[in-house]
């Protein structure tokens, strides 16, 4: 039997230490196993974990400190970790046939070469990324810097990191994922991604966060593996203020009623909970979903606080990447496959070779980058941040401010970015982020040179 929502007190993962430090460099040691979890209260669940908990622990970095993670592999199955934001050197980002075997380890360098964001890690293993996330590889890695402490944001306590995941549980209390019997994939009943009836918040189901009434910064992180949310709060007697999105702060805060949250994407608000008395009881809910996916978690207010926070009218400046300086325009196209030979999803057509590379993209130079979908795609894109410019030929959505590295697309839709990649050659990656649709070959590779 499912839980009772609103009864688990909201979880807040560990903030990993450094095993040691030097100058310039914060190291880290995460060893992934597997290990039974108490998600469904009273009941037993095996995850794979970073350290053995889902999520993981949260790293914290401080942007142009390097920080070198050794992941240990003592799972049973071959992993490979992605910083999914995170502007890495091409041997460090997880590219999904660099895998770390059972008993092996690997080092991942991460330069942090830039601004403070919510990014997050999660595996990345080819064909595979879908069941291990689903079963727990994933976690916070938050970037700080000066500018973002100088706003006077509400922090400590008062900045919550949220991943909303959700997941299936099977009798015996295990993650249920529908794999295909026939290896890599998922059944055909799941082709068009997994989706759970619970919904996790930091690993618990429908859980309660207790607040003053004061301003909270809520890190809004959307990791299931096919699941898009539209999230508002109910009463909702005050707005939802966007400060920042995927790649960091915003230029201006904006504020919402409700928002669009598809998978791999973060949007970070600010609420203020003064707008209600102690004793409220507020539900952060999913007018996409219905049954026990229509609520996310509760927030309870408890007593007054004292708040010296504010949101800075201007937060940031973003260095607009427009099109008149694009050298070119590349269409991607994310469409399932129309014939039954490949029994998947695609990208311009083809299915994901990783020896092979679809484009090739200088260092430095803007490029406009088309998507065009069939249904929803939610588009990512490895090493660099980007900017909407357009979306069904319209200007940007209201959801589609500062700089995005995953971007929602409804059916027969075309959004246009403007890419640039900076410091890093090699070979990167651009794939849906359906987990479902990545596994089942909706991925490409650029290389930069
Ligand atoms: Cu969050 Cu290539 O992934
Ligand atoms: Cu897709």
């Amino acid at each position: 039997p499912l839980p009772r929502p609103f009864r688990v007190p909201l979880p807040i993962p560990a903030v990993a230490r450094p095993v040691r430090t030097d100058a310039a460099t914060d190291y880290y040691e995460i060893v992934q196993r597997a290990a039974d979890q108490e998600i469904l209260p009273g009941v037993r669940t095996r995850v794979l974990g970073y350290d053995g908990t889902f999520p993981g622990p949260t790293l914290v970095t401080r942007s142009g400190r390097r920080a070198v993670v050794t992941h240990r592999n003592d799972l049973p199955g071959p992993v490979a970790v992605h910083l999914h934001g995170g502007h890495t050197p091409a041997d460090s980002d997880g590219y999904p046939t660099d895998l770390i075997q059972p008993g092996g380890r690997r080092d991942y360098t991460y330069p942090t070469r830039q601004r403070a964001a919510t990014l997050w890690y999660h595996d990345h293993r080819m064909d595979f990324t879908g069941p291990q996330v689903y079963r727990g590889l994933a976690g916070f890695h938050l970037v700080t810097d000066d500018e973002q402490d100088a706003l006077g944001l509400p922090s400590g306590e008062r900045d919550v990191p949220l991943m909303i995941s959700d997941r299936s549980f099977d009798e015996d209390g295990s993650f249920s994922y529908p794999a295909s019997h026939h290896g890599a994939g998922v059944d055909d009943a799941h082709m068009e991604g997994v989706l759970g009836d619970v919904v996790l918040v930091n690993g618990a189901p429908w859980p309660v966060l207790e607040v003053a009434a004061v301003r909270y910064r809520l890190r809004l992180l959307n990791a299931s593996n096919a699941r898009r949310y539209r999230l508002g709060m109910d009463p909702a007697r005050t707005p939802l203020v966007q400060i920042a999105s995927d790649g960091g702060l915003l230029e201006k805060p904006i504020e919402h009623s409700t928002v669009l949250l598809a998978p791999g994407e973060r949007c970070e608000l600010v609420v203020d909970f003064a707008a209600f008395p102690p004793g409220t009881e507020i539900t952060l809910r999913n007018s996409l979903g219905s049954g026990g996916t229509a609520d996310v978690m509760r927030f309870r207010v408890t007593g007054r606080g004292r708040d010296n926070s504010r949101i800075p009218p201007q937060l940031s400046r973003i260095e607009p990447l427009s099109a008149e300086r694009a050298v070119r325009t590349r269409t991607w196209t994310f469409r399932r496959s129309p014939t039954g030979e490949h029994p998947g999803w695609l990208l311009d057509g083809r299915a994901f070779d990783p020896e092979r590379i679809d484009a090739d993209v200088r260092l430095g130079e803007i490029e406009v980058w088309r998507f065009t979908s069939d249904l929803y795609h939610p588009v990512h894109v490895h090493l660099d941040p980007f900017q909407v410019l357009s979306r069904r030929g319209d200007g940007p959505g209201p959801h589609d401010q500062g700089w995005k590295d995953t971007v929602d697309l409804a059916p027969s839709e075309s959004v246009d970015v403007a890419v640039r990649f900076t410091d890093y050659p090699g070979r990167y990656l651009l794939h849906c982020h359906n987990l479902e649709h990545e596994d089942m070959a909706m991925m490409a590779a650029f290389r930069t040179t």
